[in-house]
């Protein structure tokens, strides 16, 4: 299938490739859409988190598709100037297409600034700047690679976006990578990405504190096949000193599944069944998102987006940097028939526990009750209920 379709307000040029891969060079790829659609609803929506008329950098812009986007989407109040960078030689011609197609004229920026295109390794590109307020890594793979320069030209007030698609390292697949590229142990358990994302968050973190500059995340999610996350930048040596203090670990016991958050790796020992407990970090365990941002974003959002953002907005008032799979508790525990889970949120408030759903995980919750808790609950409801049924209203 070949031809001219449409991605928010962009058009774009669309042949389908039989598969995409990193050899395929400078492509639209249609699946990171939903990565793009948040992108400029959260410029939209940050408001104070971000400058009122910004300066844009999108260093591995590839067909350019993001910042045309950008221009088209955000308007003429919000972009200062928007610098399209891509060291693939084809990539050049590709955004000079794109932006004809959109009839956007450089230097007259429709819908937007001033409009510079180059062609440098996006480290070359970032440290030869002045800075920008906004800049959005999305690379394949693994960003790591380009945090320092981003972290040194990020403006005070700024926003940094970060997308990493080498999911298999962050969540646990590959350990060694993780250790090399994230400097954290990750964990390959039920909440292995909300673990793989806080890594990434601290990893990002690393980058800023260097150059005195806390990177807060404003808002991080899982994507289908990325983690992406959102900061915005505060200088000083004093908030760089309380970004480190949220840096730490989580302690998690493959037998009973209980887990803890912990500044320290003191003890790895499991508090409730005294077996030794694996661990993961050092990682973020502050908050993966700002409540108000996601709030207004939410706001704004078209529909296919709302289920994903609610939950977002939702899960950020829990104070729990894990959560809990209805399936893989029933079935460590023996419980034959998982409860649906409203069920089981709707039987944990009862029990005045707080529950969300969680993004990460349609089948699972996210609640500040303990593991055993969790499971008392569960059994309650079967109690109560026939042999083999839960009852409509768990454990009431
Ligand atoms: C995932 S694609 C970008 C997709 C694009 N941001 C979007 O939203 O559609 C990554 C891009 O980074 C480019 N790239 C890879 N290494 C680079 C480097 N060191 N400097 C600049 N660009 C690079 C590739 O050519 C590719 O187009
Ligand atoms: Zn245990």
């Amino acid at each position: 299938m070949a031809g001219i379709i449409e991605e928010g307000r962009a058009r774009i040029y669309f042949a389908e490739p039989a598969k995409i891969s990193k050899s395929m060079g400078v492509f639209y790829n249609p699946a990171m859409k939903q990565n793009r659609d948040l992108t400029v609803l959260l410029l939209d929506s940050a408001g104070k988190a971000s400058k009122p008329k910004m300066q844009i950098a999108d260093p591995l812009a590839g067909t350019g598709i993001r910042s045309i986007r950008l221009l088209l989407e955000l308007g003429k109040s919000k972009i200062r100037s928007i610098s399209i960078n891509d060291n693939s030689k084809a990539a050049a011609a590709a955004i000079r297409r794109k932006l004809k197609i959109n009839k956007i004229r450089i230097g007259s920026g429709k819908g937007g600034g001033k409009i510079r295109i180059s062609a440098k390794d996006a480290n070359i590109f970032l440290l030869e700047s002045t800075g920008f307020d906004y800049i959005d890594i999305d690379p394949f793979g693994s960003p790591a690679r380009f945090l320092d320069a981003a972290a040194q030209r990020i403006a005070r007030g700024g926003i940094l976006a970060v997308t990493a698609t080498d999911t298999a390292a962050l969540a646990g697949s590959s350990p060694s990578a993780c250790m090399r590229k994230y400097w954290a142990k990750p964990l390959r358990n039920m909440f292995m990405h909300e673990t793989g994302l806080r890594i990434l968050i601290r990893r990002v973190q690393l980058a800023g504190m260097q150059y005195e500059k806390a990177l807060i995340p404003i808002f991080s999610y899982k994507g289908q096949y990325y983690l992406r996350a959102f900061f915005r930048c505060e200088k000083g040596r004093i908030k760089s000193a309380q970004i480190y203090k949220s840096h730490g670990f989580i302690i998690y016991c493959p037998k009973c599944l209980q887990s803890e958050a912990a500044l320290e790796l003191i003890s790895k020992t499991c508090n409730s069944c005294g077996i030794r407990a694996d661990y993961a970090g050092p990682l973020w365990l502050g908050k993966l998102a700002d409540a108000s941002i996601v709030a207004a974003m939410l706001g704004k959002s078209p529909e296919e987006h709302r289920q994903l953002l609610s939950a977002i907005r939702k899960e950020s008032a829990i104070g729990r940097q894990w959560f809990y799979n209805v399936n893989s508790v029933c079935r460590k525990y023996g419980i034959r028939s998982p409860p649906p889970i409203n069920e089981l949120l709707k039987s944990l408030r009862n029990s005045r526990f707080i529950a969300a759903r969680t993004h990460f995980d349609w089948a699972a919750v996210r609640t500040d009750a303990s593991i055993s808790e969790i499971v008392r609950t569960i059994k309650k409801g079967y109690r109560v209920g026939k042999a083999g049924s839960l009852p409509t209203s768990l454990g009431r």
